[in-house]
């Protein structure tokens, strides 16, 4: 379908990047991007008109979002090149061939392109060796200059060294060490750094990456105390052993991994060291609330859980459930991740897995038809009732009639 608008409109169009990557390398990866040798809003729009999706078009770049009926989006851009006026700062673009929008990408593995016209399809563009270093699994820069361009790809290069199981190429490894001694990181505005970290944080497994970042001497140019030891790394085992098993429950409530996984690097950090982190990354406000204002608190309801582990079997459903009240998943997971007691840990998955959720079966139109008055008396009676069902107290309706009653 997209040859045949290519013809249509007289341009030559390709699948680039990261898609053609994983494609050689047996990667599964939905995310398509194409580029147009023209103008990519009129390309997106004339597929449009002919298939069932809309567009988003962004003029000031010459790019567009082709958005399907079923959400999948298809990110089109114009090709162009990009030059930089000053290291860090967003680059200057303009308009140019496929081989030039290629040579301003981050590293050669990312430089292949697929045609996608009727008479050239499935050639493959390959000008500055691509296959070459997928196949010799090297992360490389295209020019000298790239990490001091855009420092954010030093975490990017880490990134898919770690995640291809690839090796950064002797001289990139060498001008991203003199990037870092140069202090360029410095340069980038705080939400790309967050944007970053938190890419990799995201990963199934992001340890092995945070570990090459602190060999780099990346990871404290985001944080300074941030320390890759025994601790953080045990932390970081047992907090994918955590997130592992809440997906499997599949409780509908998807949590931010890279929560989880940077309160773990930041666990020696005091509260002020962590806002201080936090405010340099410009961590969005919500989270800020929850990484700091809810860690102490929360981390000291774990330590009074831990002292009364030997009782805990002994406590009602209810009794834990309100100890727990309000703390997100997040928080509850990294909490599980460093706790030593298993009593606990259980406790914690019984709050997550069965009692979290528990309701009465009456509700309050139920408890006013049976006298109670309107007003936050409502509320309460509800609370009580939920834990009397919690603590198996009462299981039908009528039990719960009766509770009310008596
Ligand atoms: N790119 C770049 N410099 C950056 C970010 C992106 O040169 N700082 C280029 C890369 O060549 C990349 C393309 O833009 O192939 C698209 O970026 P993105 O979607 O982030 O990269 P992918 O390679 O698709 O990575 P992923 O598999 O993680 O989606």
């Amino acid at each position: 379908q997209i040859s045949s608008v290519a013809d249509e409109v007289g341009c030559s169009v390709y699948a680039v990047g990261g898609f053609v990557r994983d494609l050689l390398l047996h990667k599964k990866n939905l995310d398509v991007d194409i580029v147009v040798e023209g103008n990519a809003i009129d390309f997106a729009r004339r597929f449009a008109d002919q298939h069932a999706c809309r567009v988003r078009a962004h003029e000031k770049f010459v790019t567009a979002v082709v958005i399907f009926d079923d959400g999948y989006k298809l990110d089109v851009a114009s090709t162009r090149t990009e030059y930089y006026l000053e290291p860090g700062a967003l680059p200057n673009v303009e308009e140019a061939s496929i081989k030039l929008d290629l040579y301003r990408r981050d590293f050669t593995i990312n430089t292949l392109a697929l045609a996608l016209n009727h008479d050239s399809y499935g050639e493959l563009l390959d000008y500055f060796g691509a296959q070459r270093d997928l196949h010799d699994k090297a992360i490389r820069v295209l020019h000298n200059l790239s990490f001091v361009e855009d420092p954010t790809r030093m975490f990017r290069a880490v990134r898919f060294e770690q995640r291809l199981g690839f090796k950064l190429g002797m001289h990139t490894e060498n001008l991203l060490r003199s990037a870092v001694e140069m202090d360029f990181v410095q340069r980038v505005g705080p939400l790309r750094l967050f944007n970053e970290l938190t890419i990799i944080l995201n990963e199934e497994n992001p340890f092995p990456a945070i570990s090459r970042l602190e060999e780099l001497g990346l990871l404290a140019c985001l944080c300074d105390q941030w320390r890759v030891d025994a601790r953080v790394k045990e932390s970081f085992r047992q907090a994918q052993k955590a997130l592992h098993w809440h997906e499997l429950l599949y409780t509908g409530s998807p949590v931010e991994r890279w929560v989880v996984y940077f309160l773990c690097l930041s666990q020696p950090l005091s509260d002020d060291a962590m806002a201080a982190v936090c405010g340099k990354l410009s961590v969005p406000q919500r989270w800020q609330d929850i990484l700091v204002g809810e860690r102490c608190r929360v981390m000291k309801v774990f330590h009074r859980l831990e002292r009364d582990q030997q009782k805990l079997a002994e406590y009602r459903p209810s009794e834990v459930s309100q100890r727990l009240k309000g703390i997100g998943d997040e928080m509850l997971l990294y909490a599980m991740a460093r706790t030593h007691s298993d009593a606990v840990r259980l406790a914690v998955s019984q709050y997550l897995t069965q009692w979290r959720d528990v309701k009465p079966l009456l509700n309050g139109d139920d408890l006013i038809a049976l006298g109670v008055d309107r007003g936050p008396r409502i509320g309460e009676v509800l609370a009580l009732l939920r834990d009397a069902r919690l603590d198996a107290e009462v299981s039908s309706r009528q039990d719960e009639v009766d509770f009310v009653r008596s």
